[in-house]
């Protein structure tokens, strides 16, 4: 049984992999500063395993944190999701998202280096595209200069993997993660006014927001909305344990690839909407709104490389994420 550090593992997409890496067999070691999560997550992923993981506060930009961290457990692997995420905050504070993003995976892979760990799954994201003139993307599409601070630490990120050769890493470029796992016990926790679509709509639905605002409904797409590939959490979760066993079998070294995540279906923004509120039977208020500055019309992937080399596809439907991410809210008022 192979033990995982995971860091960022207390956050929306690191707490559902640490449930899919323990029904695994994998054992997690999490290790987060929970400056954009908090401790009761634990709780809910003993819910759903009975076992309550392994739980680590420190920093990744702190040698001394990770020293300390491999020092004491026998790490075999590590999926590296801590980063900070908002793109508008990006470009406010870029210093603080390179120095997070690009310093904390520096000084992660040091700290691996000098405990002989090789293996490294990063967290990637489609926002490396940025606005891409050809849909699907898939992972040939040319990357042009990053739309945002956080875009570049990604485009930076898998850059940096790819040019330390003494490790074996994938990259995975996620899509649109939403909802939570169906037990509600665990779900995306936004603080403030949520940045993203789903969190929005749930908040609007459940009354803590006046109304959703579409951004932009005169994009030449179909309805006018943007475009997206949503995906579900626990799909994504599943990935990462996808990743995990294909750097177990890949034997060359260095070794460097990057996937996909999506479902490769398109979505715009008023057919989530109007999915949301059929299948969970309440209305969400919404108003239209001018475009958000930064916006791609459309962005949706070509998920075949996942399909062919990792054996991963995504399994839920929209229904399925949005009745999710709802039973969540409606857990988090209780
Ligand atoms: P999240 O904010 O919920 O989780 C990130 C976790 O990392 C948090 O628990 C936070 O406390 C921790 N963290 C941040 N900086 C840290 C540091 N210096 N040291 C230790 N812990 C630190 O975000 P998420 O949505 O779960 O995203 C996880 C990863 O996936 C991030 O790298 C993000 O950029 C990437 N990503 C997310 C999305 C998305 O839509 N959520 C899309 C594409 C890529
Ligand atoms: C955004 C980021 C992306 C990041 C991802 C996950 C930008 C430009 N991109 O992707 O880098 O990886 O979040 O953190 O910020 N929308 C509304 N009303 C809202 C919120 C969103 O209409 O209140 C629309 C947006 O215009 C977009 C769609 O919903 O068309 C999805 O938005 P969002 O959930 O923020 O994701 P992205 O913008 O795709």
């Amino acid at each position: 049984m192979k033990q995982v550090l995971v860091t960022g593992g207390m956050g929306f997409i690191g707490s559902h992999t640490v449930v899919s890496l323990m029904e695994a067999g994998f054992r997690p070691v999490i290790f987060d500063n929970l400056c954009n999560s908090s401790e009761s997550v634990l709780e809910g992923i003993a819910r759903i395993t009975g076992v309550k993981p392994l739980f680590i506060r420190g920093d990744v930009t702190s040698a001394a944190d990770l020293k300390a961290l491999f020092t004491s457990h026998n790490i075999d692997a590590v999926i590296h999701f801590a980063a900070l995420k908002a793109v508008g905050e990006s470009s406010e504070k870029p210093l603080e998202y390179y120095r997070n993003n690009i310093g904390g995976l520096i000084c992660l892979l040091e700290a691996m280096q000098e405990h002989g760990v090789r293996d490294v799954v990063f967290s990637s994201s489609a926002t490396v595209y940025g606005s891409a003139a050809h849909m699907p993307v898939d992972e040939d599409t040319p990357l042009p200069a990053a739309m945002s601070p956080y875009g570049s630490t990604k485009q930076m990120g898998e850059r940096i993997l790819f040019d330390t050769g003494s490790f074996r890493s994938v990259c995975l470029r996620y899509f649109n993660p939403i909802g939570a796992h169906p037990s509600g016990h665990i779900g995306e926790l936004p603080l403030g006014v949520p940045n993203n679509l789903v969190p929005y709509v749930t908040q609007a639905a459940a009354g803590l927001r006046k109304a959703l605002t579409i951004f932009g409904d005169d994009y030449h797409t179909p309805d006018g909305t943007a475009v997206r590939d949503y995906l579900h959490v626990m799909d994504l979760a599943e990935a990462h344990v996808a990743a995990l066993n294909r750097l177990q079998q890949v034997q060359d070294r260095p070794h460097w690839e990057v996937f996909n995540l999506g479902t490769g279906n398109p979505v715009s923004v008023k057919t989530l909407v109007e999915t949301f509120e059929r299948v969970n039977g309440v209305p969400v208020p919404k108003v239209m709104g001018a475009r958000r500055q930064g916006d791609v019309p459309e962005l949706w992937a070509n998920p075949g490389r996942a399909k062919q080399v990792l054996g991963w596809t995504a399994k839920h439907s929209l229904e399925e994420m949005l009745r999710d991410a709802w039973n969540w809210q409606q857990k988090l008022a209780q």
